[in-house]
């Protein structure tokens, strides 16, 4: 969470940095503030988004060519003026911006506050940088010096940038757990949580490590370790360009992302499904093939949308490799004792590749010796970094804080895994593997047509837009879909919703329905169709409001239903992939018809990079 961009070279500082913040924005936008450094350090922040810094700084002394800048989802401290980043130090020469978390700041502030200091946040950067600066004084060393001690005391997450009155044109930035790239220029250098802040400036760019410090000049970058020992930048190219962060002409980038869908499930198959031939290519998957095919059991974790294909992923896994599958909430996972035997492959699965949950249940499992197979779609992330293989999801940069096209992705890649292992296990007959990949071969088509349809999507929002609560319910393969379709409704339209197993209602929660509930049944036709078909009927008996989504054909649920909605028929282990993307509509157009800022609904933030 939270986004930071730096700049030091010949350019003006200020425009970089807001158009970089701007670009960052989707990370959190509680707050936001740049840090000129020209002379003296000039600190202007301000609450609530970064047009409206823009608006308060009109006049003020923007000049610099060296700045930071910071946008903030709050952990410590209300979204206000005064907790806004960059804090500042006593001497007021030193400014800083943090993503991340300092655990310890508690007893640091009270040794701090002992020695005099007044803090003027409720902010752990504050303490952080304080310390840092009293450490400088004390030790009577430079500031590099100074952020080495203090980060070799302090525990939690961070990437933090630092500017120095006293050090003008560098920027010192060192991360744990919180991303950071550096966009490397002709005498100049961009910082950024991740390379969109530096897309239009460079295509060359380091990421950098855990534990590493970065004393970033316009003409020089220099990377070392907390041991002070100089280590040479890896510099990578980027393959993305401004269009894949740009809007295109839609209203929203989650209404740009979901149409989006036919390209990106096209990209993700695209040189590895070859249905004619029969073959499926993933070179992480092969390098790894063995091991899968002895596997004892597989341990997915993830955390939100990513936990949601996880538990598709269960259901395909099993069914077609027969290999036992545990899915877990990574938050959970990292902190009980969890049993990890030899033979275990842990899938992590993750759109940012940064979610700090899961980056630290896999840290964890790695260090128990387990195989960690990463399903990332954030090229050179954290997560993606960490893993012994994976696969990438190939969606291209999902900016909307409701994950769409990344789900879609991560389900094509799971159920072309699970394919190709149980053609490698001699788990699938050659008939089932080969229809099934036409199959999967066909969706981005089919995912074509859906959104053909997505008018009758935004009448049925315009129906039930003022529900206070509503249910989702699914069965089998789709029963990971209404969970994830009572997600994207409860972050995208503030809408109350919950997702159920269909069957469970009767154990409890079809006391909660009336004639004013809208019951959505994710509801495509499959090995068990008559059951939810009563479930249905349960549901209607109780006057309840049924929105179906359903198969083309079904002539049985439209007759029962409030309101039906056709998806092409599927296989019904590629059903999730057509059946969620009504789900998505739905609540794009609920949430707009609410006046929700979709993109950015309230108290979330995109990348989740604190525990
Ligand atoms: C999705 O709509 C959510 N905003 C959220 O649940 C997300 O899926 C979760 O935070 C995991 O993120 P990741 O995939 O980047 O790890
Ligand atoms: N912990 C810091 C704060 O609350 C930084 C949070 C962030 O990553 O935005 O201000």
């Amino acid at each position: 969470m939270c986004g930071i961009v730096g700049y030091t070279g010949p350019r003006e500082a200020y425009p970089v940095v807001i158009k970089g913040l701007k670009r960052l924005e989707y990370r959190g936008y509680d707050s936001t503030g740049v840090a000129l450094l020209n002379g003296t350090v000039k600190v202007y922040k301000k609450k609530g988004r970064v047009a409206e810094l823009e608006e308060y700084a009109v006049g003020k002394e923007l000049h610099a060519h060296t700045g930071i800048g910071h946008t903030r989802w709050a952990t410590h401290g209300e979204p206000s003026d005064r907790n806004a980043h960059p804090h500042t130090s006593r001497s007021g020469k030193l400014a800083m911006i943090h993503n991340g978390i300092i655990e310890n700041y508690v007893q640091l502030k009270k040794d701090l506050v002992n020695k005099g200091y007044h803090f003027t946040s409720d902010t752990d950067t504050e303490v952080l940088l304080n310390f840092i600066e009293d450490i400088k004084e004390n030790n009577n060393c430079g500031l590099e010096e100074a952020i080495r001690i203090a980060l070799k005391r302090v525990t939690g997450a961070y990437c933090i940038l630092l500017i120095n009155e006293d050090d003008p044109g560098t920027i010192i930035a060192a991360r744990k757990g919180s991303p950071l790239v550096i966009g490397v220029g002709k005498g100049e250098h961009f910082l950024g949580s991740d390379a969109s802040p530096m897309l239009e400036y460079t295509k060359e760019v380091v990421y950098v490590n855990d534990y590493e410090l970065a004393i970033v000049k316009p003409d020089e970058l220099i990377l070392k370790n907390l041991g002070n020992e100089k280590i040479t930048p890896f510099i990578t190219k980027l393959d993305m360009d401004l269009a894949a962060i740009e809007m295109g002409g839609y209203d929203h980038f989650m209404l740009k992302e979901i149409f989006e869908q036919p390209s990106t499930i096209h990209d993700c198959l695209r040189g590895r499904l070859d249905a004619t031939a029969g073959t499926i290519t993933m070179s992480g998957v092969q390098n790894n093939i063995e091991a899968f095919k002895t596997a004892q059991r597989i341990i997915i974790v993830a955390c939100g949308t990513s936990w949601h294909a996880g538990l598709v992923a269960e259901y395909v896994i099993e069914e077609l490799c027969r290999i036992p599958v545990e899915v877990e909430y990574a938050s959970e996972f990292r902190y009980r004792n969890p049993v990890i035997n030899k033979g275990d492959i842990i899938i992590a699965i993750s759109q940012s590749g940064e979610t700090a949950d899961t980056l630290v249940a896999i840290e964890k499992a790695k260090e128990q010796g387990a195989v960690i197979f990463g399903i990332v779609n954030a090229v050179g992330s954290s997560i993606a970094r960490l893993s012994n293989g994976g696969a990438y999801t190939h969606a291209g940069p999902e900016i909307g804080v409701a994950s769409t096209k990344a789900f879609t992705g991560q389900l094509a890649v799971l159920t072309m895994m699970a394919l190709k292992i149980a053609k490698e296990k001699g788990t699938i007959t050659d008939e089932r593997y080969s229809k099934l990949l036409f199959e999967l071969d066909s969706i981005p088509e089919k995912v074509e047509a859906i959104l053909k349809g997505a008018n009758a999507i935004k009448a049925i929002a315009e129906k039930y837009k003022g529900a206070a609560d509503a249910l989702f319910l699914g069965r089998g393969y789709n029963f990971p879909i209404a969970l994830e379709g009572a997600l994207k409704l409860k972050e995208i339209s503030y809408i109350h919703a919950e997702g159920y197993p269909a069957a469970e209602m009767k154990h409890g929660p079809i006391a909660l329905v009336t004639e004013i509930l809208p019951v959505v049944f994710v509801a495509t036709k499959d090995s068990y169709h008559e059951k939810i078909v009563s479930n249905i009927q349960e549901i209607k008996a109780r006057k309840g409001k049924v929105i179906a989504i359903i198969s083309e054909g079904d002539d049985v649920i439209p007759s029962l239903a409030d309101d039906v909605f056709f998806v092409p028929p599927a296989d019904e282990i590629m059903a999730p992939l057509l059946s969620c993307i009504p789900l998505q509509l739905l609540s794009y157009y609920v949430g707009i018809a609410k006046g929700v800022d979709v993109d950015k609904p309230r108290n979330l933030a995109k990348s989740v990079t604190v525990e």
